[in-house]
Parts: structure tokens; sequence; C-alpha cells
């Protein structure tokens, strides 16, 4: 009986590796470093399904080395590497990861708001560097507070309404902006549905969660740095061309903003030697919003899920282009 042949990417947990296993010929890319692109050709030339990373760039190049793809299973939630209306005109059904890696994400959003606040990473390296040397000063390490400040939310979706839950928890006033409003969640938890101008203008923290689109690229420049508090801290989970990284460096060191936590750059990794990295105002991570554990394994879990079912031509748990599932008469 035919196996489907699926190559994975990128080393996943075990066992989703072990799901796939059960159904098909599998091969998993080795290395760290991601396949560069002709690699990747290369690779999916024979493949019926793939799971794949956000590292991974899928157009119409791709998709003419790899005629038999059926299915691809990105394991995240963001698709902002991937051709999505080309995959759907050459019929390839794209699972993807929404929801699982929300509560993670929002737990990395408030560690990255509250380390910048609090000045966190700062201080501690400054104990480590030897320089603690007065037990306690009533005027060192000044940071801002968190609670009853407002936390604005930019993109009110699945990351954005966890963060926002959280800022309840904090007594923070919630206020966002969104493409959708959305009447019900205002009543349930309180939030104020603002325009982006009101949100970037009255935030004392905002943090940021569209995805990006056409519409989101550099959605964060000068102009709208410019209306923010000078007082306020800026906070990206979503991507880093979501911001213009140029105007945020001229807002950090000019003082329109005071501080920024980010979990994503433009460029990603930041380079060694990117003058942002000099900013003592700034928290910089690995782009780790979803990586604890639980979330990864259950991310990968679903990512198998999504796979199987797009090999077995069935409905898949999560699809990015259900629109195909009429062509393809599932
Ligand atoms: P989601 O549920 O789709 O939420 C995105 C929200 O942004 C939606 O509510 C959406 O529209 C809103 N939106 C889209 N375009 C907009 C625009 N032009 N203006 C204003 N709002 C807009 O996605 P999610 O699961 O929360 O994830 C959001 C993004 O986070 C992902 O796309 C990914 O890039 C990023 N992410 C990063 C990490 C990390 O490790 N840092 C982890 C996971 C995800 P509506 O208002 O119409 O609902
Ligand atoms: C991670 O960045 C994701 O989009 O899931």
């Amino acid at each position: 009986m035919y196996k489907p042949r699926v190559y994975v990417t990128r080393q996943i947990f075990p066992d989703a590796l072990d799901l796939i296993e059960t159904v098909a010929n599998m091969e998993v890319w080795p290395d760290d470093e991601p396949p560069s692109p002709e690699q990747l050709r290369e690779l999916l030339a024979d493949a019926d399904g793939a799971v794949i990373n956000v590292m991974d760039r899928i157009d119409a190049p791709l998709f003419d080395a790899a005629p038999k793809l059926k299915v691809l299973s990105q394991v995240a939630v963001g698709l902002d590497n991937i051709d999505i209306p080309e995959a759907t005109k050459r019929g390839v059904l794209l699972g993807y990861t929404p929801g699982v890696l929300a509560k993670a994400t929002a737990d990395l959003a408030f560690a990255l708001l509250l380390a910048t606040a609090r000045r966190v990473v700062e201080s501690d390296k400054w104990v480590r560097e030897g320089n603690w040397k007065i037990s306690h000063h009533p005027m060192f390490w000044l940071g801002s507070e968190v609670n009853g400040s407002t936390l604005g939310i930019l993109g009110l979706g699945g990351i954005g309404l966890e963060t926002a839950k959280r800022g309840l928890g904090f007594d923070m006033k919630v206020i966002y902006h969104s493409r959708t409003r959305k009447p019900e969640l205002e009543k349930e938890y309180g939030f104020k549905y603002v325009s982006l101008n009101k949100a970037l203008a009255d935030s004392d923290f905002l943090s940021i969660h569209v995805p990006l689109t056409p519409e989101t690229n550099k959605f964060i420049g000068e102009k709208q740095l410019k209306k923010m508090k000078p007082t306020a801290i800026l906070v990206n989970l979503s991507r880093g061309q979501v911001i213009d990284s140029d105007a945020l460096y001229k807002a950090l060191t000019k003082g329109w903003i005071a501080g920024a936590g980010l979990d994503v750059f433009d460029p990603e990794p930041v380079p060694e030697n990117h003058p942002i990295l000099d900013l003592d105002n700034v928290v910089v991570l690995p782009h780790i919003g979803s990586a604890s554990n639980r979330s990864r394994r259950e991310m990968h879990l679903m990512g198998a899920r999504n796979l199987l079912a797009g090999l077995k031509g069935e409905r898949l748990e999560e699809c990015a282009n259900p629109e195909l599932y009429e062509t393809l008469g599932i």
C-alpha cells in the first residue's frame, strides 16, 4: 500500500513525530539552522505533505518544485511566510496552530511588560557586574507603575485577548484597537474600543498583537510613535516588521517613548552590533512567545494531526484556506 512521503523541516516533539510515522514515510531536517529556499525545494520535490515552520519561505517556486503536495502544516499561528493565495490556487491545504499558544504568548507579553517597566533585566545585569554596593537607596532603580495604568491592545485576537485579561488581573484599564470591534468582549470584560490614534495617545503600555500583512507592515512608524506618551512602553510579540525599527530606535533615544519590550524584531535575529542592543530601556528576547513545553508540544501535536487529516483528504483541525474544502469536495 502507498505510504505518503512527509518532510518535517525542523526537530519537533517526539510524540508528534511518532504520530506522523504511523501513516507516512517521514524524514526530518536534522540541523538547527533551517534549510535554505533551494534546499527546501529539493527536500519537498517528492513530498505529499510537510510540517513547516515560520522561517520556511513558501512561495510559487516552492509549489512549482513540489507538485505532489496536498497539505502543508505550519506549527505556528502567524502565516506571513506563506503565499496563501498561491497555496489555494494549487489546491494545497494549509494547517496552522491558533489558540493553543495564546496563553503562553500572553504570559510572555506580560513578562516583557513587567521587565521593561520595572527594569528587571537592567538591574539584574547591574548586580551581576558587581555594582550593588549600597543595600537600598530610596531614589535608585525607579521604574513605571503597572497597576492602575492603561494597557492598550493592538489586535484583539487570540493572544491580544489573553494579554488584555492579564491586564485586568493587574488592575489596569484596558483599551483596544482592532480591525473589527468586539462588543461582546467589551461587555464581558469592560474593554474600551478606541481609534488607533487614541490607543497610541492614551496607552501607558501598548502591546501589539496584529498579524503581519500588507496593511500592518510598518504599522508603527515615526508618525505613530510621536503620538505616544513619553512615559509609554511599547511591547511587541507580533512580527518585527510591524514596527519600523529605525523609527523605534529614534523614539527610544529621543525620548518619544520610555521603553520597549521586544520578542520579535526586524531583522531577525537582531544583528549583534545593532544599536538597539546598547539601550538600557529595551528588553529583547529571541522570538520565544510560545516557547513553553506545554504549548510547543500542543502545537506540534496539532501540526501532526493537521498534516494527517490533509493526507487523508479530510478537513483539518485548523485550516488557513478552508475555501478549498468545497473545491476538494471534503
Ligand atoms: P489572531 O487571533 O488572528 O489575532 C489577530 C488580531 O489582529 C485579530 O483580532 C485581527 O482582526 C487583528 N487585526 C488584523 N489586522 C489588523 C489591522 N490591520 N488592524 C487592526 N487589527 C488587525 O492571531 P493571534 O493568535 O492573536 O496571533 C497574532 C500574531 O501574533 C500572529 O499572526 C503572529 O504573527 C504573532 N505571534 C507571535 C508569537 C511569538 O512567539 N512572538 C507567537 C504567536 C503568534 P479582527 O479585529 O478582525 O479580529
Ligand atoms: C510564532 O511566531 C507564531 O506565529 O506562532
